[in-house]
């Protein structure tokens, strides 16, 4: 099989994420549960990965990081815990449900939601943003990268925007973490939300948040942290107030072992990779009519993704054909980025998204423009 569903989850990970998993599983107990070795390796282990994740954003320190279970899972907690029922929140029409669900409950209860339009391409009118500011705005909530286009929105100009008028700036970096640079710092973001089995190369079940120092909200879940058992309560402290139960100790070792790769092979070299891939794949669709290409695809703000159909066929069958007859995993549909979908004109239809890794290689590209143009000529 080709894979080129990496936007999805990246299936080829480095060796050592499965070597550090299978580690983990016969090594770590309970974090924080114990005072014998197996516990306390399980301290250490996660302490690390809090390491990795704080280096990787540009936290302040370790206990700025959260673990989550996905990137679902951190977003719910940073939308739902920072605005509430008079507030008003500007987010985009780019945003995955992830961002849209959480904030369209929230907007049941009376927030009040803008979103910022894209143009033909599905690049963001930022310049809007000014417009949609109001009295009562609280936060900008927005992706670094279109999951659907692989456009990358300018969050260092949102960040900017966001000090200038005091708003809080959430980041959806499930895209971007392992491809861009995602610094807290330099983007001037108050919340940073990731997943760990994209493009950081870590196992399913893994993700979390990076919260700037001083900014606070309750957390979803309540329960056991292994510390202040007699309170009634979570513990304020982070990251305790964010992580109540057991965390994914096991997960977690392979998501650092995938920092340590992706921080090791470099992220210039990985997005300079994956810009060629996408390069020479729309470069050999280029003759073929009956593709359309959604998205930036030739600008330097662009990621490993490209969104395609094929005349009028609906995107499932093609990607269906692509499946059975080439063997090669693309993902149709409407990728759970709705409003997207609706800017782009292709509600009905889809669309078949390629999106590729650093583990992909220029003949597989090859073999998709192949099997595209094949179906081009049926
Ligand atoms: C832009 C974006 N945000 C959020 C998510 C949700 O990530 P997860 O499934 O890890 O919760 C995805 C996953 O595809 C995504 O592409």
């Amino acid at each position: 099989m080709i894979y080129f569903d990496n936007a999805a989850t990246t299936l080829q990970k480095p060796e050592c994420v499965a070597e550090a998993v299978c580690l983990a599983m016969h090594s770590l107990g309970n974090s924080g549960r114990g005072a014998y070795d197996a516990s306390l390796e399980a301290v250490r282990s996660i302490h690390e990965v809090r390491e990795a994740a704080a280096a990787l954003l540009g936290a302040s320190g370790p206990s700025r990081i959260a673990f989550t279970k996905n990137a679902t899972e951190a977003l719910n907690m940073a939308i739902k815990g920072l605005a509430g029922p008079k507030d008003h929140v500007i987010t985009t029409v780019l945003e995955h449900n992830s961002v849209l669900r959480p904030l369209y409950e929230l907007e049941a209860e009376g927030t009040r939601l803008s979103f910022l339009p894209c143009d033909s391409k599905g690049r963001l009118c930022l310049e809007q943003l000014e417009e949609q500011l109001g009295p009562d705005t609280r936060a900008v909530v927005c992706t670094h990268v279109s999951n659907l286009t692989g456009n990358v929105t300018d969050a260092e100009k949102i960040g900017a925007f966001c000090r200038k008028h005091g708003l809080l700036f959430i980041l959806d970096a499930s895209q971007s973490a392992g491809v861009l640079e995602v610094n807290m710092e330099r983007l001037q973001a108050d919340v940073i939300c990731f997943t760990g089995h994209k493009s950081l190369f870590g196992p399913q079940g893994t993700g979390g948040l990076c919260v700037r120092e001083g900014v606070e909200f309750p957390p979803m879940l309540s329960g056991g942290s292994g510390s202040h058992s007699y309170d009634h309560r979570q513990p304020s402290r982070m990251p305790d107030r964010l992580e109540a139960g057991t965390l994914n100790g096991h997960g977690l070792a392979g998501l650092k072992a995938g920092i340590e790769f992706v921080q090791r092979t470099g992220l210039e070299r990985i997005r300079a990779r994956e810009q060629k891939l996408v390069h020479r794949f729309c470069r050999g669709l280029q003759d073929i009519r009956e593709i359309r290409i959604y998205g930036d695809v030739w600008s330097k703000y662009h990621t490993g993704i490209v969104a395609l159909n094929l005349g009028d066929h609906d995107s499932a069958r093609v990607s269906d054909e692509l499946a059975v007859r080439f063997g090669i995993a693309t993902r149709p549909g409407a990728h759970c980025a709705p409003l997207m979908h609706q800017a782009l004109g292709t509600e009905r239809q889809g669309a078949v998204r390629f999106s590729f890794s650093w583990f992909n290689t220029e003949d597989e590209i090859d073999e998709g423009i192949r099997a595209l143009r094949q179906l081009a000529e049926e």
